[in-house]
């Protein structure tokens, strides 16, 4: 049957405290499973999504199925009765061994279906990565009573994260992007929003995917979702530092963007690796 025939309801799905303004839920009359309707943001986007969202399910990525793209600007998606990861609180061993099998098939799935999606790539420049990361160490520098140590280890730090290898995928990385199904045991990941894509660094996808820097209210909060640690390798951690630095800077500012960062790193629970140590030595 024709995903047009039969609808019932459509909700805005909700996304934190607010509901999505382009992203509904469909319901049918029948009791058929319900789908999400998605009105991107251009005509282009759509198409880019429709593309990359059909190459990743048939390479086995764990992603909605594309149900139709045939109206301009429009997705129709099977729904995942899932649970973003940006308000999971009841975080198991086992749902965290499966989001790493999940992501596992992604990156996989990615690198296999690059060459379909090439023309459309809108990559992380590295350049214009280390002329904005250092821009905000310059910042940073300004209040500090030691300037030329802050340049040179955070110039340390910018540098090793970008030494590390850029991998093709998924640009548009939030919390609300992963979401969790529970239904099943064990829980199930699924990805969406693939409206952008091309080379980034993983551990920077990663960071972003499993850091809130804001509350569902949408005011400013500073938490790692996943509780197992990643980030002890040391590019890992430089990944997470910039990062850090730049989402804080966006909500705080730069005195404040200190501050915070001292209060999350400063942590006895954070285990301490080669950045961290660097980020303490300036900041405590
Ligand atoms: N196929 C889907 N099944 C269930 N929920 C979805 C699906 N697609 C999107 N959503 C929900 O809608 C929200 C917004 O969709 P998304 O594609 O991320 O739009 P945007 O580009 O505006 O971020 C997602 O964060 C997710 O919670
Ligand atoms: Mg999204």
């Amino acid at each position: 049957m024709d995903w047009t025939d039969g609808i019932a309801e459509r909700h805005p799905v909700r996304h934190g405290e607010r509901e999505h303004p382009r992203v509904f839920m469909l319901e049918y009359h029948d009791g058929r499973a319900p789908l999400i309707l998605k009105v991107s943001k251009t005509d282009a986007a759509a198409k880019r999504e429709a593309l990359a969202l059909r190459l990743l399910h048939e390479a086995g990525a764990p992603v909605p199925r594309l149900i139709s793209d045939e109206f301009s600007g429009v997705l129709v998606l099977e729904r995942i009765a899932g649970t973003p990861l940006g308000t999971i609180k009841d975080w198991s061993k086992q749902s965290e061994v499966s989001f790493w099998a999940a992501w596992k098939q992604l990156k996989e799935a990615w690198s296999r279906v690059r060459g379909e999606l090439t023309a459309f790539s809108d990559s992380v420049d590295v350049h214009e990565y280390r002329e904005s990361a250092m821009g905000l160490v310059s910042e940073m520098a300004r209040i500090h009573r030691r300037p030329r140590q802050v340049r040179d280890i955070w110039g340390q730090i910018v540098e090793l994260a970008l030494s590390s290898k850029q991998s093709w995928g998924g640009l548009d990385y939030n919390p609300f992007n992963v979401l969790r199904d529970s239904t099943d045991t064990p829980p199930k990941f699924w990805f969406v929003d693939f409206e952008s894509f091309g080379w980034d660094w993983d551990e920077r996808r990663l960071w972003q995917l499993t850091t809130q820097i804001r509350s569902p209210d949408g005011s400013p909060q500073w938490r790692p979702l996943l509780r197992g640690s990643f980030g002890l390798a040391p590019a890992e951690d430089a990944h997470y530092l910039v990062f850090a630095a730049f989402a804080l800077h966006q909500f705080y500012g730069t005195q404040l963007t200190c501050a915070e960062c001292r209060r999350f790193f400063g942590s006895p629970n954070r285990k301490t690796s080669l950045a961290t140590r660097c980020w303490r030595q300036l900041w405590q």
